[in-house]
């Protein structure tokens, strides 16, 4: 009987993050420090002609300024782990400030100004006067399509059957453009860092997601070994895909400690984040669907291209889990991209899943009406049983169920098929549906558990905790299989002290690092087991380790607390104090044999004003199937997180661009418009839970990024049935309603 797993426990960490103790990375203290402020570039592309500090240099409180015409080289980089999901060994070109003359994209650093306050830095940086020859930049993805290319052809999934000939010979065909601008992840806690050495040694506390990464990206920046770099990240005011490779801000902040020989803080301002790290691309999508008359699918041509950078060929993967989704035999996917005088994007929360489904999902309830058939009828039609590219059976897949369960509890039986048909006043009522899809990734990962006889326990590892409540959940299976209440055991991350552990992304933390962390206590089961073997007259004499467990600082034999051992005598009598295991968990080669993956339906009510274009999601109902859930409180708050964030990329997120200039018009939080509570009405998110020991021991599947995927597709055809338009490019705005 599990004591924790699967019941609600609130965040570990809860108070100290709303009484102010929990320490971000600009908040700790270092004496001496020096305060940066970036300076950026007034131009899109071409070259700094020349950079004038000397105005700045003389203004109160300034001690150095930096430009690419004094600051130091870094080495020249390797691998640092740049795409956690892949393991990729492709060399980092990712951008380092201060390196060229030449400008890549607007708001581009060309300058650090570092002074002994922030004030007086921010001040001197308005000083600094560069001048350019300009170039046009060119950061219209949609004017440059025809250059689209693949970039990496030889890894992209091959066309299963023939799609094109399936297409003309199809029944019934819809074929249908779809576009999503560039969005911004915009978590509350502004990127920044604070650097420091002692001798060749240097510390930063970085926002990141993941400390050994960022330790890999400054050992070879500097050329030193990587114990030599402690990397520190206690708390993450959230990141979703920003911080889950280093921006340029720790290189600089880092050189700039080591040349002025102080501590050096640098935080991005909310309009440096626009530039100074990745965003959702600008994506165009293609789906041509091709079926028979009963609604089965007979084609799907799903192209995507998406921006990147000049010196990056960053693919948001936006096709490959769309084409898992139905059981169609003729099925082409190429992913694209497009190259722009823009920074380089990087995943943001559901990278690719989320863009890619809202095209195929809209394409499919095109299709629907186009069949009259219901919405979520047709899904049933297509259901993939097993995976259609690998036709391997799936682990889990309890998807149907999900359709089912959200279904039924937001009434889906009672809806009309025709737009226009339901209302609430005056107000034009729409239901819509969608799919949603993750993966069940687990990467390897390691932890430390320290046992001590006084019945506490210590966790450790160098994960990290973006928001989703991860100090919890490792608390939480760390009593569950120590058998201690929670409150005796500290779980410690986010420090590259402890060990190796993977970048917080992909939702794999949980699998990753709890995996881990039962496996460990496994671990520190058979020790004690061991020595219990060599006591005579042990009531656990003769046991396997599968047969014990621990419970309330007993080891006992499962079941059976009649015959047990006090974990702490049994320690004392050994004289130890603690016992201690250090364990990396990899995935198990059991999960190559199946296919592996997290899914869910959504259903939504909105409500459109008729003559103002406003769109409300009065209702959203989510069901999804994630394997099991080790904590429902936090885990039904990722879920709801996911869909407050489907809103905002339906409706309202968008980072525009003045293409005359490749500048963000809308870099801040007035004008880049996320919804707000006002914004967020009726949500009830639900779990199919799922039995899967094939995943992982636990049972445990990505759920942080899955909550958001069909979201955006949901309320599209919500709207549709709303309002008979079919708006097919983010976001839903009034204007494109009336
Ligand atoms: Mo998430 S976009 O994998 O940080």
């Amino acid at each position: 009987m599990a004591r924790y797993i699967g019941k609600e426990m609130s965040r570990v960490d809860g108070v100290a993050k709303v009484t102010g103790k929990a320490k971000y990375a600009a908040e700790f203290q270092v004496p001496g420090i020096a305060y940066g402020f970036i300076v950026q570039s007034t131009i899109g592309k071409g070259t700094i002609k020349s950079i004038d500090t000397a105005e700045a240099s003389r203004a109160p409180g300034v001690i150095r300024i930096y430009t690419h015409e004094n600051a130091p080289k870094p080495a020249p980089p390797k691998s640092a782990e740049l795409k956690p999901q892949t393991n990729s060994q492709e060399r980092d070109k990712s951008f380092r400030a201060l390196q060229t003359n030449r400008i890549f994209f607007n708001m581009q650093p060309i300058a650090l100004v570092l002074a002994e306050t922030f004030e007086q830095a921010r001040y001197a940086a308005r000083l600094v006067k560069a001048s350019y020859a300009e170039e046009k930049p060119m950061t219209d993805m949609e004017a440059e399509l025809k250059s689209a290319f693949m970039p990496n052809p030889q890894r992209a999934p091959k066309p299963r059957g023939n799609p094109s000939e399936a297409f003309q010979t199809a029944a019934v065909k819809i074929e249908a453009e779809y576009t999503i601008p560039v969005e911004h992840h915009n978590p509350m806690e502004p990127h920044g860092a604070i650097a420091f050495w002692e001798n060749e040694k240097l510390t930063i506390f970085d926002k990141t997601q993941g400390v050994y990464t960022v330790r890999t990206h400054l050992a070879t920046s500097f050329g030193i070994p990587e114990e030599n770099v402690s990397v520190v990240s206690p708390f993450v005011g959230g990141a979703f895909g920003s911080s889950l490779r280093p921006n340029y801000y720790p290189w600089l902040a880092s050189m700039a400690a080591r040349e002025i020989k102080r501590p050096v803080k640098l935080v991005y301002t909310r309009q440096q984040m626009y530039t100074g790290h990745g965003y959702r691309p600008q994506t165009w999508q293609k789906v041509a669907l091709g079926a028979d008359k009963n609604g089965k699918l007979t084609s799907i041509i799903h192209e995507a291209a998406n921006n990147s950078s000049t010196f990056e060929d960053y693919s948001d993967n936006t096709t490959n889990f769309p084409r898992s989704i139905y059981a169609c035999p003729n099925v082409d996917s190429p992913q694209k991209i497009v190259k722009t005088d823009m920074s380089t994007p990087c995943a943001m929360r559901a990278p690719g899943a989320v863009s890619g489904m809202f095209a195929l999902e809209c394409a499919m309830d095109e299709l629907a009406y186009s069949l009259k058939i219901d919405p979520l009828e047709l899904r049933l039609i297509n259901y993939a049983d097993v995976h259609p590219d690998s036709g391997k059976a799936f682990s889990s897949k309890a998807l149907r169920e999900c359709y089912h369960l959200a279904a039924e509890k937001f009434g889906w039986k009672n809806r009309k098929l025709e737009p226009r048909s339901m209302r609430d006043g005056r107000m034009l009522v729409g239901w819509g549906m969608a799919t949603g899809v993750w993966g069940a990734f687990q990467q390897p990962a390691s932890v430390k558990i320290t046992l001590r006889a006084d019945g506490t326990a210590y966790v450790a590892s160098g994960t990290s905790d973006i928001g989703p409540g991860t100090y919890t959940v490792i608390t939480l299976i760390a009593a569950e299989y120590l058998g201690l209440p929670a409150e005796k055991v500290k779980f410690e991350l986010g420090d590259t002290k402890f060990p190796r552990a993977p970048v917080q992304g992909g939702s794999f933390t949980t699998a990753s690092v709890g995996t881990a962390v039962y496996e460990s206590a496994q671990n520190i089961r058979q020790k004690l087991l061991d020595l219990a073997g060599k006591e005579a007259n042990s009531p656990l004499k003769a046991a396997k380790i599968d047969e014990v467990e621990f419970a309330d600082g007993k080891l006992q034999i499962k079941n059976e607390p009649a015959r047990s051992i006090s974990v702490s005598e049994i320690m004392r009598r050994n004289n130890l104090t603690e016992l201690t295991d250090i364990h990396e968990a990899k995935p198990s080669p059991e999960r190559n044999k199946y296919a592996t993956g997290a899914h869910g339906a959504q259903f939504v009510e909105v409500k459109v004003d008729p003559d103002l274009g406003i769109v409300r999601v009065t209702r959203v109902v989510e069901a999804t199937a994630c394997g099991r859930i080790m904590n429902p409180k936090t885990s039904h708050s990722q879920e709801i997180g996911g869909i407050v964030w489907g809103i905002g990329m339906a409706l309202t997120e968008a980072t525009e661009i003045d293409h005359r200039y490749g500048r963000i018009m809308n870099p801040n939080l007035q004008h880049y418009h996320v919804p707000v509570n006002a914004d967020v009405l009726e949500v009830e998110t639900m779990f199919v839970e799922e039995d899967d020991k094939i995943v992982n021991p636990l049972g445990i599947k990505g759920m942080g990024e899955l909550g958001m995927v069909g979201i955006p597709a949901a309320i599209a055809n919500a709207v549709f049935h709303a309002t008979g338009k079919r708006v097919r490019d983010l976001p839903i705005t009034p204007e494109k309603l009336l």
